[in-house]
């Protein structure tokens, strides 16, 4: 029995992926009913809101399935615990300052709007996190995507990392090595990231994010990938060498607001915005094979992408008595 208690502590505080481990075999696991007899009604409000915010305006999809991401990618002890919500107040140094959030992640109030109503219906039910994760979700469905069951039960940090945040988002200048480095570090794959990345699909990024490689792709390591001519003499057009940084392009330019498989034919194409976009053709023989089926099967990639969107929403979980139901997903409750 010592022997086990002495593993557990080992696995719970030196191996990140024990605690994994630890939480899916031993202790409560993430579950599509977790509110069936406390807030059925969840799924429903998530839903409605959204569907008329993203009748308004478009976009919102894409920043909503990116403030889920950007939740997950902060570091083992901060995964997807709604941490990224928490405005700077008290001792909370908020990961909305990060350098891959500030001036770029939007969608806080739709999840404020959502939070509000879930608090009227069911009071201290239902976690900042889960909402996020379904919010996620219900903006591939409106905007032409995937469905999936998501499991629930995720509870919402009282903390935040703002250095976490700074060091596990993969830069979308980063190389092909060190953003799957950033993906394996939380238990995703080469499948996960190519998949994931599709959500590219919909949304837009500001100049700042892709000039580098309009104008000077090569060097730290990064091979130079050639952009098809006429699609880089139009990026330079709204995105110039100097200044401009807030403008915007979107992510695939040919079926902009709709969830789809093209952003892996642009790729072909060498019509990847970001860098971390063409990267995927060119880094290694698996992810180019798989920019080919994605871009071929729209099924396949559907299929995918909604398996790594549940794994990317499991990465650390705070479940059972840990963290707590935020009232209010801008700050802890006490
Ligand atoms: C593979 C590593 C990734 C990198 C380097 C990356 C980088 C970026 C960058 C630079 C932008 C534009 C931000 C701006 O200029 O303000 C962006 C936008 C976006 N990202 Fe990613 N991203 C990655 C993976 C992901 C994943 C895994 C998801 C979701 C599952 C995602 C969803 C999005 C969406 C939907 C947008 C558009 C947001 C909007 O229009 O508001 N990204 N990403």
């Amino acid at each position: 029995m010592k022997e086990c208690c002495a593993f557990l502590l080992l696995l719970l505080f030196i191996c990140p992926l024990g605690f994994y481990l630890y939480t899916i075999e031993y202790g409560t696991k993430l579950s599509p009913d977790f509110y069936a007899h406390s807030c059925p009604q969840v799924e429903d409000i998530v839903i409605d809101v959204l569907a008329t915010t993203i009748a308004t305006e478009t976009r919102m999809a894409a920043s909503l399935m990116r403030l889920h991401y950007h939740d997950c990618f902060v570091q083992f002890f901060f995964g997807c615990d709604g941490s990224l919500l928490l405005d700077s107040i008290g001792g909370i140094v908020s990961e909305k300052n990060s350098v891959f959030n500030s001036q770029s992640v939007r969608g806080f109030e739709v999840i404020d709007q959502i939070k509000a109503q879930l608090e009227k219906e069911c009071p201290g039910t239902v976690s900042c996190a889960d909402v996020l994760t379904l919010a996620a979700r219900d903006s591939s469905v409106l905007s032409g995507g995937p469905s999936w069951v998501v499991p629930l039960g995720r509870r919402d940090s009282i903390n935040a990392s703002l250095s976490g945040s700074n060091s596990n988002i993969p830069a979308s200048n980063d190389s092909f090595k060190a953003i799957l480095r950033k993906f394996n570090r939380h238990g995703l794959d080469v499948t996960d990231l190519v998949a994931l990345s599709g959500s590219h699909t919909i949304g837009f990024s500001r100049c700042t994010s892709f000039r580098q490689r309009l104008y000077n792709q090569s060097g730290d390591g990064r091979p130079d990938i050639t952009l098809e001519e006429s699609f880089a003499a139009n990026l330079r057009k709204s995105c110039p060498i100097a200044g401009g940084e807030e403008n915007l392009s979107v992510l695939d330019m040919v079926t902009a607001a709709k969830f789809d498989n093209n952003y892996f034919i642009n790729l072909i194409k060498n019509m990847g915005l970001l860098y971390s976009d063409q990267i995927l053709f060119s880094g290694n023989d698996i992810s180019r094979g798989l920019v080919i089926t994605y871009a071929q099967d729209q099924e396949v990639f559907f299929l995918q992408f909604a398996e790594s969107m549940i794994k990317m929403g499991n990465i650390s979980p705070l479940m059972g008595s840990n963290g707590e139901i935020r009232k209010n997903c801008r700050k802890i409750n006490s």
